[in-house]
């Protein structure tokens, strides 16, 4: 039975990140709802409006659209062998869309939660910076960029920063996390397929652990 990823954890917690390098060493395709959704925004449609101000406000866009996006995707061909989710589930009602796409795929669901105390996460975000070429993702703390703004792999590309990466609208987001996804944990938990990982160590550390849980089970 083929794995479908499901990387969960607080805005910040580094799933994109890791999402990024199990793409690159597992060969499963990243679907990122996020960055999808930051793509649709760049549009000049009445739709990428909307999707635009709503991540900027750090809510939710709403469950029929992701859904809908989210379906589309996962069917394509590239995600015959699985796909690593990032940023998706957020809600019960995409958990049990996710619940219903699963059987009919004939996959099974591998949560893993990439686990950082909140208070570390602000810096995370706030530092944040990447490349709208590749999507390569930088911290002016913790991974800053070998020349400063600018991308290693495409040194003519400045890194932009997110909207929503500001101290005001991590709040927003974390409160989002809160009541909206963090129920989802226990879901999970509660049928076994919730594994952690301490997410405050290093990147290769977390992804060791990370490769190592989804290799043994
Ligand atoms: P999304 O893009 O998914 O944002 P998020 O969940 O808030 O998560 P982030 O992308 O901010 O963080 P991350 O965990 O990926 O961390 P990263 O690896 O970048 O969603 C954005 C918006 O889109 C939502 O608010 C919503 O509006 C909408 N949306 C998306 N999906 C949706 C859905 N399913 N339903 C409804 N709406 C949806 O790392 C962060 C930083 O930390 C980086 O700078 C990185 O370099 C650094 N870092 C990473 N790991 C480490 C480490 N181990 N040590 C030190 N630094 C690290
Ligand atoms: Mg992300």
């Amino acid at each position: 039975m083929s794995k479908i990823i499901v990387l969960m954890g607080a805005p910040g917690a580094g799933k994109g990140t890791q999402a990024r390098l199990l793409e690159e060493r597992t060969g499963l395709p990243q679907i990122s709802t996020g960055d999808m959704f930051r793509a649709l925004a760049k549009a000049e449609t009445p739709l990428a409006e909307e999707v635009r101000a709503v991540q900027a406000a750090g809510k939710l866009i709403s469950d029929d659209l992701v859904i809908r996006i989210v379906n589309e995707r996962t069917n394509r061909e590239d995600c015959k062998h699985g796909y690593i989710l990032d940023g998706f589930p957020r809600t019960t009602a995409q958990a049990l869309m996710l619940e219903k796409l699963a059987v009919e795929q004939g996959n099974e669901i591998f949560a893993v939660l990439v686990d950082v105390p909140y208070e570390l996460l602000e810096q995370r975000a706030v530092g944040r910076r990447s490349c709208p070429v590749c999507g390569e993702i930088y911290n002016i703390y913790f991974k800053p960029p070998q020349t400063e703004g600018v991308c290693d792999l495409h040194p003519e590309t400045q890194l932009t920063h997110r909207a929503d990466d500001t101290t005001e609208k991590i709040k927003v987001r974390l409160e989002t996390y809160e009541r909206e996804t963090r129920p989802l944990l226990d879901y999970y938990a509660e049928s076994k397929r919730l594994h952690r990982v301490d997410g405050t160590r290093d990147t290769e550390a977390v992804y060791a652990d990370i490769e190592d849980l989804v290799k043994s089970k």
